[in-house]
């Protein structure tokens, strides 16, 4: 028998097997969960955001447990660019699935310079851009200052060729004027082809016998099944507001650990859902949302998943 067709989808014209993705930082730098699930039935993984320098990261202890999730300050821990070119890309060809390059950075110089070196691997035709990182120049986090964010894609967006380039952003938009939907449309219109929703939610845990917070950082990124409502409203706000008329692929990443909350982002409009937090709960998450979003598809009585994006009856 063919294998089914009804989640076949795709990225700013990337083709996917399945909307099912492994999201940045939370599966190795490239591969390295194939130890313990098949690579070729996720339908895409992130790499870590990798910057122009390597990074040790923050000291540990860098990642919690919480009721309802995790809490980390990794820090942007990776081999830097340069490494990631010479060691790890060449494992590039053989990883049996969609690769999405994500970068992270500084300054808008470095960010191009991370951009063209991954738009010159063979085989990664997507780059995720981490936005929730400080600009040296202001210290204001790229994602929140709109001035910053539209320059800042406008530059890697005209220094890539025939990549797609998707703009991560951090759910919280608190203290700034700007609403979600405000910076994606400037994401969008400075040249972004999608939107990635979200980072992580900034968090603190305090260690209650020796008074001091858990995270050597003292504040964290809260992600798990904690922040998935708040991330199905914003993938619903940016749907409706912005990407459907415009034809913008969202991914949505926030909580997700069984297959009704992929289902959730896809009703809400997301075209691909990413798992992060859940890969560290169970390792096989992916596959099991995979096959009960395949099967919920089927019920549905949709021929195919995109049907049913952003089909939420409000
Ligand atoms: C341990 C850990 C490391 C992460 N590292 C990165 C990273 O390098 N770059 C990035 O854009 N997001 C990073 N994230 C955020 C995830 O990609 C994801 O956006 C977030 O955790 C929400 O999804 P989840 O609730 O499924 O984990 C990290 C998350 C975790 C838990």
């Amino acid at each position: 028998m063919p294998p089914s067709t009804r989640l076949t989808t795709s990225l700013a014209g990337i083709p996917l097997s399945n909307p099912i993705v492994l999201a940045a930082g939370t599966a190795g730098l490239i591969d390295e969960m194939s130890d313990v699930a098949d690579l070729s039935r996720i339908g895409a993984i992130v790499t870590k955001s990798i910057t122009k320098e390597p990074r040790p990261g923050n000291p540990y202890p860098r990642i919690t447990f919480t009721r309802a999730g995790m809490l980390n300050a990794i820090g942007l821990a990776n081999p830097g660019i340069d490494d990631f070119v010479a060691d790890i890309a060449p494992r590039v060809a053989s990883v049996p699935t969609a690769l999405i390059g994500s970068i992270a950075g500084d300054s808008i110089e470095d960010y191009v310079a991370c951009a063209k070196a991954m738009e010159a691997v063979e085989g990664i035709g997507l780059v995720e851009l981490n936005v929730s990182c400080p600009n040296v120049h202001s210290g204001l986090e790229f994602g929140a200052d709109p001035v910053a964010l539209a320059e800042l894609v406008s530059a890697v967006s005209s220094s890539l060729n025939d990549t797609k380039l998707f703009i991560k952003l951090s759910p919280i938009t608190v203290g700034t004027p700007n609403t979600i939907v405000d910076l994606a449309r400037v994401a969008i219109d400075a040249g972004g082809h999608g939107i990635t929703l979200t980072n992580t939610v900034p968090a603190m845990g305090i260690d209650v016998h020796t008074k001091k917070p858990i995270l050597s950082n003292t504040i964290g990124g809260l992600s798990g099944p904690a922040i998935h409502p708040i991330v199905v409203r914003l993938v619903h706000l940016v749907y409706a507001q912005l990407a459907k008329d415009a034809n913008i692929p969202i991914m949505a990443a926030g909580g997700v650990t069984r297959w009704q909350d992929a289902a959730e982002f896809i009703l809400a409009g997301a075209s691909a859902i990413q798992i992060g937090a859940g890969s560290f709960a169970d390792p096989r998450a992916a596959l099991k949302v995979t096959k009960g979003l395949d099967k919920w598809v089927s019920r549905m009585g949709s021929t195919n998943v995109s049907e049913l994006v952003g089909a939420v009856i409000v």
